[in-house]
């Protein structure tokens, strides 16, 4: 992988240089546990001085999906130029660096092996401390560097423990009360498929694309939510919990029952109508949540979203006006630090090292890691 080629690829998708504080921790993160290879330097002062993000998507596009064997070789490619970056980006060498951090898990574990072992060789060529982050904890803490509200408009703000998160993924969906750095309580969890998943399935059934998500939240916004009817799995029952896999094969009924060609309304309509069923599901099962942790106590008075799901527009309004009916304030993070990035890492990283978690015997990275278990 040539420097020109990184570059061309991450057009775009960098932050604004900020000057570091002389006395803040710097913290390079390195993120590969999917289809992004990323790293970043971000300080203790809630600075990004370098992000890259190196996305492979076009790379699994024709597959439809990613295949994890190519995500590996792509992360073996791509690992040492985008670290090199990073540290250009931000005029810092390796010496400048306070703690070095990696996803160890949860993912598809080629791809993390390549990072973790990436950030193990620094740490020992340098003498380094060493977090093992866990890339759920890197999605549920970044809203602690940097926070928005649904539209993205007020940045600068950072997310207080504790707070009820929704952290909706790729692969996970799950509902969490986040007392502080390792501490998690599962309050509900997907019984099938997730939400992210449940995005890109439907895009799949449309002839959409991959990913799925960004496409159906765009023509969604052109189409009536009400014009199909889908289920909402376990919204009539009691808890906390998620079921995905119902809207799907609702949407795999119809769709074999009105076979494409579809016209554009049709499919406006359809992402419009499937989208507004995952929205109700959620807002459902966070208002039992919200319910069930007001008494706690120390109750939440913060309703965060975090994951590639967060990005959703519809979802992160519904949010913001629920939280605003049950007086908590609303947060996610910028639209950047949704989907998986570096950024995200390393400030799980500092969080971490402050807490003195740090690498002290041979760490194996590991394909299931659930957050619970931090
Ligand atoms: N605007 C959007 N609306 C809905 N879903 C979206 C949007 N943008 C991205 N997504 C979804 O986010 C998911 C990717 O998120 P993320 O990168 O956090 O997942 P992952 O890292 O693969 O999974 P995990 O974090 O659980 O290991 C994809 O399923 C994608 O379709
Ligand atoms: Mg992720």
């Amino acid at each position: 992988m040539s420097a020109e080629e990184i570059i061309r690829l991450d057009m775009g998708k960098m932050d604004g240089d900020t000057a570091a504080d002389a006395a803040a921790t710097l913290c390079l993160g390195i993120e590969s546990s999917c289809d992004e290879t990323s790293a970043a330097i971000v300080d203790s002062n809630r600075n990004i001085l370098s992000h890259i993000i190196y996305s492979q998507i076009p790379e699994h596009q024709k597959y439809g999906g990613v295949v994890p064997e190519l995500a590996a070789r792509a992360h073996i490619l791509a690992i040492d130029e985008v670290v090199r970056q990073t540290l250009e980006r931000a005029g810092k060498t390796m010496g400048d660096i306070d703690v070095v951090a990696a996803t160890a898990g949860p993912g598809l574990i080629g791809g993390v092996l390549v990072g973790w072992m990436a950030a193990t060789g620094i740490a020992q060529a340098t003498g380094k401390p060493l977090v093992a982050v866990n890339h759920l904890e890197g999605h549920a803490l970044v809203p602690r560097l940097c926070a928005t509200s649904a539209s993205g408009a007020a940045g600068g703000s950072h997310v207080e423990f504790p707070y009820l998160l929704m952290l909706a993924s790729g692969g996970h969906c799950q509902i969490l009360l986040v007392r502080g750095v390792g501490k998690y309580e599962l309050i509900g969890q997907t019984l099938d498929d997730s939400a992210g998943e449940a995005f890109d399935k439907v895009a799949k059934m449309l002839g959409l694309g991959y990913p799925g998500g960004p496409v159906v939240d765009t023509r969604a916004r052109d189409g009536n939510p009400t014009a199909f009817k889908f289920p909402r799995p376990l919204c009539d029952k009691p808890g906390c919990d998620f079921s995905f896999s119902g809207i799907k094969t609702a949407a795999r009924t119809f769709l074999d029952r009105n076979p494409a060609p579809h016209t554009d309304e049709f499919i406006n309509d359809f992402c419009a109508s499937f989208q507004a069923s995952v929205v109700d599901c959620i807002i459902n099962r966070l208002t039992n949540a919200m319910c069930d942790t007001r008494g706690a106590a120390a109750a939440p008075r913060t309703l965060v979203v975090a994951g590639g799901v967060a990005k959703n527009s519809a979802i992160r309004a519904a949010m913001e006006e629920l939280a605003s009916r049950h007086g908590m304030i609303f947060a996610a993070p910028p639209m950047n630090l949704c989907t998986d990035n570096g950024a995200m890492i390393a400030w799980a990283g500092i969080e971490n090292h402050r807490c003195g978690n740090i690498v002290r015997e041979p760490v194996a990275p590991r394909p299931r890691w659930p957050l619970t278990e931090l």
